[in-house]
């Protein structure tokens, strides 16, 4: 039996904080890049994953059962840095409001045979998504190329039956350097939002509501344009969305709530405001100004991105599109403000939302209601929406007046890891889906259930194999309470109940995964799972030319390389380890560091020794190894923000850095390239290791490590001379 040892460390170090009124349950974890959740009439929650999975949990014992594998375009790990399909794949799931009777779910998915984001609806059989029961309901045109982005894609339906769903503007923002992308230009259309969240007659950036049947869909009253307008799309209640990413309905009043997830712009200039992101509220069918006005209806200027000059700016009360790319109308409804907006620097409106990286979502409407089993907030807080933040991992809530209009906010609670989705059950408990640690290809996604504190911490609890097939747990609890533990194994969609016990014999059962469940005197919960399944990764090999034993300061060493799709993927790298050095196994940053970038988010980003949406710190390291003036430009750069570097992606500026914070931390990245030495593209090469350090003892390592994308990296160690 294999075991993932890594996802149990990780699982257990990321163990989050959390204010302590709310007590918080992780009830599954492991989770590949989760994006939405939805709760079922039984409680039992479905969760999709980006590259195509759809997971059923039950949340009383923490099983996990994938039920479903769509076939979806989707970025993935064997070309990650691709200009393709960025931020497409599994995009939205909610089940049918006659769930309980009809056993279907909707998805939206960017598909894998056309050029669409397709809404579907799907029949479980048997537990399990049934292919064969899919009814596409409404496909969404869309371009993969060019890095465009932005596909929003939550969906929801209101308690008056009506399906809504959210859309990005599917454009690529970082070729018009954080302001708007209006680029009107021949060739260009895939930066030019004009032609989407503009267009009247686009369902892009845009949020959609149906009334589904059961062949289809009819349109409701009331959305933004009566069927039958010329130019106009008739499933459009709100227009002028960049990307709607999670949406929420108020449960009386069906008012729409979104985040909006804004532009790049750090300050303001002459061609346009600084980005903010928002927090809208759509009472009615209306328009929210992308891609002309931003945050509280302040208008960008049309840009002729021929000369860089401006026409006019968009005044939010008569907004027009003037592209060649639109297809609607020209003159567009009234701009909205949000309710919220938010720049990278501090706000001066909304203080609590901090600055730094940004994006924002929209979570449940909380009302007051004794007859509840749990209420999250007091009632002093009846009538508030629950806010977050994927970049700042923290969320607010937000009184709202009888006209549901801002009264004030204040924190909620901090200390997530990417806050993805936030659905309250019918019992007034709160399910928090967490992305995990990076930007994608996370394996440490998790779901979280939120219920108000009863005064008693849960307990902790860690299992480990004691002997093939035992298995033992060490639980504990901060009250000293009796604790009982609950063993279970899924095995084939089942979730199995082993018994009680501290210690438990499998006795030659098999299955995909066991849990142990500590349950304390107050009912407060802590699950621990070893999961059996390890994804099978085929090998690099590495030879070293006359098999050295030692190699010194300043020799070569020819290396030759097997296994690798593309030798032009290979990097083949040799670190000095000294012999009284600390070896953490891989270049890595000392705790102060890893505690500062860590606090500044940089790590959504960034790793260490793996490149993500921004380039791996190591080879940052390498490529300035020799630049003198690298510290100076890399602080600059923190400050300033950018892109071009190392692809077309900025960096947005890190304004919540300080001087002091990035001299340390550029400091330590550039210190990672101490004692490396590096050969890449090829698979028959020669590494020169790095000449002696100034203060060199004699004796200690060379750690040699090959890598290729997909393959499990070759790792040698030699004696230094
Ligand atoms: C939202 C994503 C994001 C965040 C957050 C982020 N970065 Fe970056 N970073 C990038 C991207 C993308 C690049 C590549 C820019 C380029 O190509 O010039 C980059 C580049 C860099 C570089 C290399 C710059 C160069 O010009 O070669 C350094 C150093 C760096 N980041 C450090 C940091 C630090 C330190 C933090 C936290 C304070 C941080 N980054 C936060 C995305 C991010």
């Amino acid at each position: 039996m294999l075991r993932s040892l890594s996802l149990l460390l990780l699982s257990s170090a990321l163990a989050a904080t959390c204010m302590a009124e709310i007590s918080n349950t992780i009830v599954a974890s492991g989770l590949l890049d989760p994006m939405e959740i939805t709760i079922a009439p039984d409680g039992d929650l479905f969760v999709i994953e980006r590259e195509g999975r759809v997971l059923r949990v039950h949340p009383a014992t923490g099983a996990m059962f994938v039920i479903g594998q769509l076939p979806v375009t989707a970025l993935n790990e064997k070309n990650r840095s691709s200009k393709w399909a960025r931020e497409d794949g599994m995009l939205g799931i909610t089940v049918d409001p006659q769930f309980a009777k009809n056993q279907r779910l909707y998805i939206y998915y960017s598909a894998a045979d056309i050029m669409a984001n397709r809404l579907s609806r799907f029949t479980l059989k048997d537990g399990m998504l049934d292919m064969a029961s899919e009814k596409k309901m409404l496909e969404v045109p869309t371009d993969r190329r060019d890095r465009v982005c932005h596909h929003g894609g939550s969906l929801s339906f209101g308690t008056d039956g009506l399906l809504y769903m959210s859309c990005g503007d599917n454009t690529n923002p970082f070729e018009s350097g954080g302001v708007a992308p209006i680029d009107d230009r021949d060739g260009h259309d895939h930066a030019n939002a004009m032609r989407s969240a503009g267009n009247t007659n686009d369902l892009r950036g845009k949020i959609l509501r149906i009334k589904p049947t059961e062949d289809g869909y009819t349109i409701p009253a009331g959305n933004l344009f009566p069927p039958g307008t010329a130019k106009t799309r008739p499933e459009i209640f709100a227009m002028g969305c960049r990307n709607p990413f999670r949406m929420s309905l108020d449960p009386k009043t069906h008012t729409v709530y979104w985040g909006e997830v804004g532009p790049d712009a750090g300050k303001p200039s002459e061609k346009g405001p600084a980005g903010h992101d928002e927090v809208n509220q759509a009472k009615s069918a209306g328009n929210y100004g992308w891609p002309f006005v931003i945050a509280n209806n302040k208008g960008y200027p049309i840009i002729d991105f021929n000369t860089g000059k401006s026409t006019s700016v968009t005044d939010p009360a008569a907004p027009k599109n003037p592209s060649k790319m639109n297809t609607g109308l020209t003159d567009l409804p009234p701009a909205r403000s949000a309710l919220i907006w938010y720049p990278y620097d501090n706000s001066q409106e909304y203080p609590l939302m901090g600055s730094g990286s940004r994006n924002a979502m929209a979570g449940p409407v909380f009302y007051y209601d004794a007859k509840r089993k749990y209420n999250i907030l007091a009632q002093e807080d009846d009538h508030s929406l629950i806010t977050y933040d994927w970049m700042r991992n923290k969320a607010w809530k937000v009184k709202l007046n009888d006209k549901e209009e801002f009264v004030k906010m204040e924190v909620f609670m901090e200390g997530f890891q990417h806050p993805m989705d936030m659905e309250m059950a019918a019992d007034g408990s709160i399910y928090l889906l967490e992305y995990g640690s990076d930007w994608y290809f996370n394996k440490n996604g998790r779901i979280r259930h939120l219920r108000p504190g009863n005064g008693n911490a849960a307990p902790t609890i860690a299992i480990k194999e004691t002997a093939a097939g035992q298995y033992e747990a060490a639980a504990s609890d901060p009250e000293s309470d009796a604790l009982t533990i609950q063993w279970y194994l899924t095995a084939n969609q089942k979730d199995v109940s082993l018994g009680e016990g501290k210690t438990i014999d499998l006795k030659g059962k098999t299955g995909e995964e066991i849990r142990a469940v500590a349950t304390d005197a107050k009912g407060n919960r802590c699950i621990e799972r070893i999961s059996f399944q390890t994804q099978v990764v085929a090998p690099l090999t590495m030879v070293l030319e006359g098999k050295p034993q030692q190699a010194g300061f300043g020799e070569k060493i020819n290396f030759a390389i097997t296994g690798a799709d593309d030798p032009k993927s290979i990097v083949v790298r040799a670190r000095y380890i000294p012999p009284t050095g600390h070896d953490a196994g891989g270049a890595s940053f000392n705790e102060d560091i890893t505690k500062l970038v860590t606090a500044r988010q940089c790590l959504a980003c960034h790793q260490v020794d793996a490149s993500s949406v921004g380039p791996r710190y190591l080879d940052v390291a390498m490529r300035y190894r020799d630049d003198t003036s690298a510290a100076e430009k890399l602080r600059a750069k923190l400050k300033a923000g950018g892109s071009g570097n190392w692809g077309a992606i900025p960096m947005p500026a890190q304004v919540a850095v300080s001087d002091e914070e990035s001299a340390k931390i550029v400091s330590a990245i550039l210190g990672l390239a101490e004692g490396m030495a590096e050969a890449r593209g090829t698979d028959k090469g020669t590494l020169t290791l790095p000449p002696a350090p100034a203060k060199s003892e004699s004796g200690g390592a060379w750690e040699i490590i090959a890598e290729a994308p997909l393959r499990t990296s070759a790792k040698t160690r030699i004696g230094a001379k």
